[in-house]
């Protein structure tokens, strides 16, 4: 068996989101485009999932700006952004009319793939993003989120690559986000979708609980086609193994990824030194995950809500609550915005000492059906607790009005160009304060 192992490099958007909260400037990032277009990635994934949020929030630049900037430095690349479904960018759904457009505007700005995920892995969230995708002439990979529990296997995992593939999807990816994903499982899971699907298969894992690397290998023998790393300054941890650790794993071999290790750690060389303004914390491998199945971002998250409540000694109960509001609710995988909901609904009960007797919206509307399908049937009983009435058994985002001509009436007088009206729609409050201060 020989094939060339394609990589997909993750320092601009995935390791940095995990590793420096997201903080990593464009500026730097400008300093490294030049080595990296010419290094031989399959793509450079830089764009999407919490950047867009936090150029806002935190550093005050534009996030289309941002990618212009990557289109034009990174000439001979492909560029890759992370998108969650109907949700977007963002932390709710939205309908068909601001998908349609964010999608159009990202391809024009110079994104080539496109992974699109649902944390429920409801393929009705992820229909219209393909759709939009593919219409804009870009790549649409459609992702598998992967999760441990009772009602997950890996034949059900098989079973949606082959409904995603059939909604045409350009490629899949297999997301294990919190790095649960075992070799032996990731080779019978890939062995499996190579078998069942024609389109090429692509591993995003986390390094989080140490496996990473192991299942890297064993997807690779069994015939994955790319893999997700990061150049070792922004590697291990809860990011992805380090690029030059697959390249040179690889080399001279069947598999040989054909990158060029000479300007790769040319890359690293630089990207360390650019690291010195930056706070990143110390590389740990956190095995507690493989038991707990709880990713360790969302449990500091968590230990820190407790702290500021002065109840810090009810960590312990945490961790038993989670696990249990994740049963309640159809075992979600624990991803945003699921991570998000169950970790709430977790704390609401330790801290009231009364399980649901505070419910959060986010958890109404998840019951209501608001988000998607539960992977399982939720129990009558918890249904009956948390909403009044029925779920809905439609797809959620038929029941929202269009949103764009409003909003863009809304937000008139600070349009100045296309993309403003989708970053008001998105995070309508920080978006008003960038525009106040971007005309200051
Ligand atoms: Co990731």
């Amino acid at each position: 068996m020989s094939k060339q192992i394609k990589i997909t490099e993750t320092i601009f958007r995935d390791a940095h989101q995990s590793l420096l909260a997201t903080r990593l400037e464009t500026k730097d990032m400008l300093e490294l485009t030049e080595i990296l277009d010419n290094a031989g990635f399959h793509s450079l994934e830089v764009w999407g999932g919490a950047t867009f949020d936090s150029c806002l929030r935190y550093l005050n630049e534009d996030p289309w700006e941002r990618l212009r900037s990557l289109r034009k430095y990174l000439p001979n690349s492909k560029l890759q952004m992370l998108l969650r479904g109907q949700n977007l960018l963002g932390y709710r759904q939205y309908p068909d009319d601001v998908v349609d457009e964010f999608v159009a505007r990202s391809v024009d700005n110079g994104i080539d793939i496109i992974r699109i995920f649902d944390a429920l892995n409801d393929t009705r969230n992820l229909e219209r993003a393909i759709y939009a995708t593919k219409k804009a002439g870009a790549h649409a990979q459609a992702t598998i989120v992967y999760t441990v529990s009772p009602v997950h296997t890996i034949e059900g995992f098989i079973e949606l690559g082959v409904e995603l593939a059939k909604l045409d999807a350009d490629s899949i990816c297999i997301k294990d986000m919190a790095g649960l994903l075992k070799p032996l499982d990731a080779k019978k899971l890939v062995a499996g979708l190579k078998e069942a699907v024609s389109i090429p298969i692509q591993l995003h894992c986390h390094y989080t609980s140490g496996l990473a690397s192991m299942s890297y290998l064993a997807a690779i023998e069994a015939g994955v086609d790319v893999i997700d790393t990061a150049l070792s300054p922004l590697a291990l941890g809860t990011s992805q193994p380090p690029t030059e650790t697959l390249v040179a794993a690889l080399k001279d071999t069947g598999y040989d990824t054909k990158i060029d290790l000479q300007s790769l750690t040319k890359a690293s060389k630089r990207l360390t030194k650019i690291l010195e303004n930056y706070k990143k914390p110390p590389i740990a491998v956190d095995t507690n995950v493989l038991v707990s199945q709880i990713p360790g971002g969302m449990l500091s998250n968590l230990q820190s809500q407790l702290e500021q409540q002065k109840m810090g000694e009810k960590y312990p109960d945490i961790l038993q609550e989670v696990p249990k509001v994740r049963r309640d609710l159809g075992y979600p995988p624990l991803v945003t915005p699921m991570s998000q909901i169950v970790g709430v609904q977790s704390l609401f009960n330790v801290i009231t000492g009364q399980r649901y007797g505070v419910k959060s919206k986010e958890i109404k509307d998840y019951v209501k059906g608001l988000y998607g399908r539960p992977p399982t049937q939720l129990s009558p009983e918890i249904i009956e607790m948390i909403i009044e009435g029925e779920p809905i058994t439609g797809r959620p985002a038929d029941l929202l009005e269009p949103m764009l001509e409003k909003a863009r009436q809304e937000i008139a007088e600070h349009i100045q160009q296309p993309e403003d009206v989708l970053t008001y729609v998105l995070f309508p409050e920080i978006a008003k304060k960038f525009f106040e201060s971007r005309n200051a």
